[in-house]
């Protein structure tokens, strides 16, 4: 017997994938990228059936991307699971996958030239991961570049990369219309992410404590900011093996603090350290 083989096409050169998307352009097809680093789950697949609804064709880029992580980070142990994604994309319907090297990509080196995220870039996220989002909105813009989508696809999961991704698009005059698709959960609440295959079993319960953080936010929005603060910080630390990194209500329209009384749509954003994985979340709450 022999070993199926995976049918997505997989270009690794940008001229490979241009090709691809040139002569499905010509035939008049709409196209759709879906960004990620690889190491795929239901919430990647979740992109990826959204965008099949969006347009005609569906490229998944999987690349990690060097630049937006600093020194001291996960870079190396980011997973890298190509074989089991496309694997995982088989049968949906995806028309390429782009997987490029990083000589690809950046075939200077570190790119001397990034696109700049600005003041919200370096707050929450971007406060403890110096250069994170110059380097995720760097790849991004290259990646807009290469496939030229109508539309791209982003998670909910990552609030604050689709708040500067949409202020990018805008700024920068990028013809291509931004699609947000909900986080997707486990049962119990925690959030899908690349990163908890690194959680052990303790691990794993303790996490939980980012989107219960999350639910008390909720139920405490009407109370207004000050109480969903008190609330969420309770449910975040009630766990030992969670180091709370930043908890915070942010108005969604500028991604800055909401002001004291600040009233209607919010959204809370969560981050900690639970074991040696860093982990994120968020939610939409409504205040007052
Ligand atoms: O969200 C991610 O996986 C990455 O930040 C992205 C958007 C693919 C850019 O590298």
């Amino acid at each position: 017997m022999t070993a199926a083989v995976p049918r997505t096409r997989v270009a690794g050169t940008i001229a490979e994938l241009r090709a691809v998307v040139d002569e499905r352009r010509a035939g008049g097809a709409s196209v759709a990228l879906v960004p990620t680093m690889g190491a795929l789950h239901e919430g990647h697949l979740a992109l990826v059936a959204r965008a099949r609804e969006l347009a005609d064709v569906v490229i998944v880029s999987i690349f990690v991307n060097p630049l937006q992580f600093g020194p001291g980070e996960d870079l190396d142990r980011y997973p890298r699971t190509l074989d089991a994604d496309l694997a995982a994309l088989d049968g949906l319907g995806v028309a390429a996958v782009f997987a490029p090297t990083v000589a690809e990509m950046y075939p200077g080196g570190a790119a001397s030239t990034r696109v700049v995220a600005g003041e919200v870039g370096s707050l929450y996220e971007g406060a403890s991961r110096p250069g994170h989002f110059d380097g995720m909105l760097t790849v991004v813009a290259k990646l807009f570049h290469i496939v030229r989508p109508d539309v791209a696809c982003f998670g909910q999961k990552d609030a604050q990369q689709v708040f500067l991704v949409n202020r990018m698009v805008r700024d920068l005059d990028f013809p291509l219309a931004i699609e947000v698709v909900p986080t997707v959960r486990e049962a119990d609440g925690l959030a899908l992410s690349s990163r908890n295959r690194f959680l052990s079993a303790d691990d794993r319960r303790a996490a939980l404590a980012l989107s219960e953080a999350l639910r008390a936010a909720e139920a405490a929005g009407p109370q207004g900011v000050e109480e969903v603060l008190a609330e969420a910080d309770a449910a975040f630390g009630a766990h030992e093996a969670v180091q709370p990194d930043y908890l915070v209500v942010v108005d969604p329209a500028t991604f800055l603090p909401v002001e004291p009384g600040a009233t209607g749509e919010a959204v809370v954003l969560v981050a900690a350290r639970v074991g040696s994985t860093r982990l994120i979340d968020n939610a939409r709450i409504r205040l007052g």
